[in-house]
Order: C-alpha cells, then structure tokens, then sequence
C-alpha cells in the first residue's frame, strides 16, 4: 500500500513539474550513455544533463564546416573517426590554412575526464569545445546565425535541443560536449574480457605475457598509463615528461606544455598529458607534436630513446641508460598487449559518423 501510494504521488508530481517547467534540458529525453560495467563514472555537469537531441546537434556541428571563418574547417577535419577521432599528420590546416602546433587529439572516453588538451589549459569538456571552437575555427555565433539557422533542420534541431529560435555560444559548446561525451570506447578485447569477469579470456599467450611487462618494473608502462588501481583508461590523465627532449633548461623547451598554465619557468615545463593507450592501431602518429610515426618508434624511444632532461619524470627510472633495453623479443610482446585495446568496434560505430552522409 505505502509504495503505490508514494508512487503515486511521484507520478503526480512528475506530471506536474514536466508539465510547468520551460526547461527543455529537464522534459528532453535523457541520453542513455553505455558505460561499461569497469570503467569509472561519467562526468556529466549538472547545467549540461545528457539529452538525444543535444548529442544529435552536437554531432551536426560536430561535422560542420560552415562553423568557421572560411567555411572549410570542420571539428572532423582534424578529428577523424577513421583515426580514432585523431588525425593521420603530425599538425593539421586550421581556418585559412594556418597550422595547429600540437598534434590532433583523439577523442575516445573524454566523459571520464577532468583536464583537457596536451597542457590541461581547461577542466570541462564545454571550455575545450569554446577553446576549440575560437582556436582551430575563429568561430562566430552569427555564422550559425545567418549560414545555419536558414535551414529547417537546423532550426529543429536547436529547438529540440534547447527549446529556443537564437542559438548561443553555450548552446553550441554544450551540444558539441555531449556529442563527444558519447564517445566511449570500451569494447577492446581485454574489455571484453573483463566485461564477462575472466580479464585474460580473448588474450594470447604473447599479449598476457606484453601484460607482464606493461604491469611490472620490466616495462614500467603502468606507473602513468593507469591500471595500478584496475583504471581501464590505460591513462592516469596527469601531466607528466617521458624524456622525449634532452633540454637542461626551462627556456629551451619549444612547447611548455603544462608549463603553459603553471609558469613557462616552473616545475612543469615539458610536462604533457598522458596519452591514453587505446586504439593505437588507428591514431599515429604520436606524442603532443607527433613527432614519433607509429607504435615501432614509441616503443623505440622507452626501450633507447629516452632524454634525461630538466623536468624528466622520475618513473622514467632508466633514463640514464637511454630507456628500458628490452630484447626485441620482450618489445615484441609488449606491443601485441598494447594492440588488444584496439576497439573496431568504435572506429565503425555509426552513431558517430558524418550524420549528413
Ligand atoms: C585544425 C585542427 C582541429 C580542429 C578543426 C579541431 N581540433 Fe580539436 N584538437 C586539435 C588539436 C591540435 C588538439 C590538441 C591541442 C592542444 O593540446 O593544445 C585538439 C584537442 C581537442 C580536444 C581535447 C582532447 C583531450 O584529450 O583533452 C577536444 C575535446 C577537441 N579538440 C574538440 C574539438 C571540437 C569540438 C572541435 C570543433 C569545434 C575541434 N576540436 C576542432 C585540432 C583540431
Ligand atoms: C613517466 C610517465 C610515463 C611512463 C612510465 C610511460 N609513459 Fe607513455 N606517455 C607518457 C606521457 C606524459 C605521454 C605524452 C607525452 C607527450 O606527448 O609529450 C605518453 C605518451 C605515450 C604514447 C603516445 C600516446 C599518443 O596518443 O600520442 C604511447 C603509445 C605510450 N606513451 C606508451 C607507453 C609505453 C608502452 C610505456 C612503457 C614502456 C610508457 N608509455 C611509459 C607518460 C609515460
């Protein structure tokens, strides 16, 4: 008796607060993320619930050339889903063709996340799609004003999603930060593994043993790509120097990284975010000006490779004798682990393709 009576008072209750409120963020229907089962929680801000009809715009604006100044420079330029949401060059064309100085990010698991770009210059995927919006794309509000609205579809989908005729800067970073908070990927074969309790059931021999080496001092890959405490991110999303320049001095370094937001002369100089070892397959080439071409030459730089510098980190404990100086063999079998985070699965996801194709 008590249940259905209070049920029933929250059914009333329900009807009449979706009923009065003007907010369509609150009667939209709510976005079902699939995350799975071993991953943390997503991070969803409260003023930026999860709806179908925002992550529908943002993956419209997403593929939009007509959002930048020169009308050629979508956010899927330089985020290509082929690539793991990254991009195939080391920089890439932005709005009237100059070049970006970092290499194109993949966007994969970015819901899990609380620091943004290469230097972690923003903390909310909303301020990294404003930053990207004005940085790769000189965008302008009247361009969605006057290129955009015109068009039925357009002037649906804003109205679904926000219940309003006059697009707004928030608008458009809040649509475009929850089409890419959908972004998961998660169905590699050791998540499949895991997924079903038996982590090592779709592994080889070869990868299992790679595991042991990514997991133990012989490789010492854990210590910043995450999983000591289980992260399935394969990234502690801190910022750290892998040793990849062999500066001595602050000042030397070209890209401050971290340094940009802490103090260009501190600590943090040539301190990046760690990459997140998923789909490596798909995104080479590598590092934060993706100087290094494809996976043989990352695992190249950790086994002879690796700088001592400035800000070098002190997981990098073989750096004095240039990395870890694995056999090939040993190198061989790190690599193959490495490759069992490949997810096709999202590469091929078509609820994130081109939605105008
Ligand atoms: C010209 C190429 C280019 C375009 C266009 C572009 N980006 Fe990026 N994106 C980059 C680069 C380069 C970085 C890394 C920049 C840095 O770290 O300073 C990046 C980083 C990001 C990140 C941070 C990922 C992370 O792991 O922290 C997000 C999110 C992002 N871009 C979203 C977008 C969105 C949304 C758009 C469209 C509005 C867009 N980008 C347009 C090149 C581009
Ligand atoms: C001291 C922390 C640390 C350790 C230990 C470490 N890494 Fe990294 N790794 C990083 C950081 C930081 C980056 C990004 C550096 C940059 O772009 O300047 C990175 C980048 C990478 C990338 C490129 C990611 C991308 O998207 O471009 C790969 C691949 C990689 N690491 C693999 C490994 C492997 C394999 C090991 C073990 C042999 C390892 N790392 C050990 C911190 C570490």
């Amino acid at each position: 008796m008590r249940t259905s009576y209070f049920l029933i008072i929250g059914l009333i209750f329900g009807l009449f607060s979706s009923c009065s409120s003007e907010d369509p963020q609150t009667t939209a229907k709510p976005y079902a993320l699939k995350v799975p089962s071993h991953f943390p929680p997503a991070i969803i801000p409260a003023d930026n619930p999860l709806t179908e009809a925002k992550v529908k715009l943002g993956r419209m604006l997403f593929y939009e050339k007509r959002i930048s100044e020169d009308q050629l420079v979508a956010c899927a330029n330089c985020h290509k889903q082929e690539f793991a949401f990254g991009s195939d060059k080391p920089l890439d064309k932005k709005v009237h063709g100059d070049m970006t100085t970092r290499n194109s990010s993949v966007l994969f698991n970015l819901a899990f996340t609380k620091e943004f770009f290469w230097d972690g210059r923003t903390k909310t995927l909303e301020a990294t799609c404003k930053d990207a919006l004005k940085g790769e794309q000189k965008f302008n509000i009247d361009f969605v004003k006057t290129r955009l609205m015109p068009e039925q579809r357009y002037k649906d989908a804003f109205n679904s999603a926000f219940n309003a005729s006059e697009p707004t800067d928030d608008m458009v970073e809040k649509a475009l930060a929850s089409f890419i908070r959908t972004m998961v990927s998660g169905a590699s074969k050791v998540d499949k593994g895991k997924a079903e309790g038996n982590p090592n059931k779709y592994l080889s021999a070869l990868e299992i043993e790679g595991q042991t080496i990514f997991e133990t001092e012989e490789g010492d890959c854990f210590h910043c790509h995450g999983v000591i405490t289980g992260n399935p991110l394969m990234t502690d999303n801190l910022f750290h120097n892998n040793g990849l320049d062999p500066y001595m001095s602050a000042g030397l370094f070209k890209d401050p990284g971290l340094g940009f937001v802490t103090g260009v002369s501190g600590p943090d100089v040539g301190k990046f975010k760690t990459g997140a070892l998923r789909n490596l397959s798909y995104s080479a080439p590598f590092m934060h000006d993706g100087r290094l071409p494809n996976l043989d030459a990352v695992l190249k730089h950790y086994n002879s490779g690796v700088k001592v510098n400035v800000t070098i980190d002190p997981n990098m404990k073989k750096a004095n004798q240039g990395g870890l100086q694995l056999t090939p063999d040993r190198i061989a079998r790190l690599k193959a682990y490495l490759l069992a985070f490949d997810d096709p699965i999202f590469i091929a996801d078509t609820s994130f393709s081109n939605p105008f194709k």
